[in-house]
């Protein structure tokens, strides 16, 4: 059933823990709800805005449009051969229910990303990824509604045009699809993805590797190094680790050998953000309401009732620490509005 409310707050809906409010919001069970709503569209809903689980977002003011807030749910095997199982998946249901489930279920691909916060329609969005996997690699298709036409629309992995922490969804069609239903090729004989190091290490003091061991090792990792967004208001990592092309990768390495840097694609190169921030003296401090978590420098922290753009303004202080510093601009990968 399609639900429509006015003066929302947002409490309960965005990990930051932000107290603003948005003036209409929307929760649709079904593509048919997400099709009447639209068709349905009233001028005083102005700007339309679609909020998964609200963990990559930070409100700076109140939303004077409409929020969508899709609650499809669903897990449904839809194919199956000898190597792979699909399985589609309302875009509503919490992301690591689905692994879980999936895990559970012996259907390997999605492992390594255990415990991480929103939904599922939020996933392809910023093509989340940890610990050596990416969303991308389990990505059949993506259904989506058009917002112009209240037509529905498939899109291919392809299509979607993943790269690191983007995709179609956040570039040409940002605001203007509604995800409805993810479609996930998993595997039933199982590539298990362990050489990253954090994990390599924390695998070590397992008796044996499966997916269900990976994803034991990944929370008790993401436990010990990142925040509970129920005890401390965060968005994960605020900022996207640079990429740089190997003249700008050889030019700051010769400056400062240590950068930890990998091959992340041809001739480019990823460096870690949280060490250039670290660099900067910005691990764990704190300003008035707001800080960087004390062992993670990427992820900003709401100690207790920060505003949005007081946030803001501390994240921008970091940018400009980083630039003095090292001359690199850096991205953010939160969603501000
Ligand atoms: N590092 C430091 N200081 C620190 C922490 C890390 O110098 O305090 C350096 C170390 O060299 C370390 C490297 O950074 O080896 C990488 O650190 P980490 O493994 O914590 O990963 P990350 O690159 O900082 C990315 C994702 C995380 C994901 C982890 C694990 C992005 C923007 N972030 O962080 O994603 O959990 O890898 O794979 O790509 C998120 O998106 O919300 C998120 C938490």
């Amino acid at each position: 059933m399609l639900s429509l409310r006015e003066n929302i707050s947002l409490l309960s809906y965005n990990t930051f823990g932000i107290a603003l409010y948005a003036k209409w919001f929307a929760i649709p069970e079904t593509t048919e709800d997400v099709i009447e709503l639209l068709r349905n569209d009233r001028p005083e809903w102005k700007s339309k805005f679609v909020l998964g689980g609200g963990s990559n977002v930070l409100f700076t003011r109140n939303y004077e449009g409409l929020i969508i807030h899709p609650e499809i749910k669903g897990m449904e095997k839809v194919k199956k051969t000898k190597d792979n199982v699909w399985i589609r998946v309302g875009s509503g249901e919490n992301w690591d229910d689905f692994v879980c489930y999936c895990v559970s279920n012996d259907l390997g691909g999605l492992e390594n990303l255990s415990h991480i916060p929103g939904n599922v329609g939020a996933s392809p969005v910023q093509n989340i990824g940890a610990y050596g996997a990416e969303v991308k690699d389990c990505i059949e298709k993506v259904e989506t509604v058009m917002l112009k036409n209240c037509r529905k629309k498939v899109f291919s992995a392809r299509e979607c045009k993943f790269d690191y922490r983007n995709s179609i969804f956040k570039k040409e069609l940002k605001n203007r699809c509604i995800i409805t239903h993810v479609t996930f090729r998993l595997t039933r004989n199982h590539e298990f993805k362990t050489r990253y190091p954090d994990l390599e290490k924390e695998l070590d003091g397992y008796p044996e590797t499966s997916i269900q061991t990976i994803r034991e090792a990944i929370i008790a990792i993401r436990k010990k190094k990142l925040p509970e967004p129920a005890q401390l208001g965060n968005a994960g990592s605020f900022f996207k680790n640079p990429v740089l092309n190997i003249q700008q990768f050889n030019t700051i390495r010769q400056s400062f050998p240590s950068i930890p840097g990998y091959k992340c694609e041809e001739q480019r190169f990823k460096i870690s953000a949280a060490w250039l921030i670290e660099q900067c003296h910005w691990k764990g401090k704190r300003i008035g309401n707001v800080g960087t978590y004390k062992k993670q420098p990427l992820v900003i922290v709401n100690h207790g009732s920060a505003s949005g753009t007081e946030i803001v303004e501390f994240a921008r202080r970091i940018q400009r620490a980083v630039k003095t510093h090292f001359g690199i601009t850096l991205e953010t990968e939160v969603n501000i509005l």
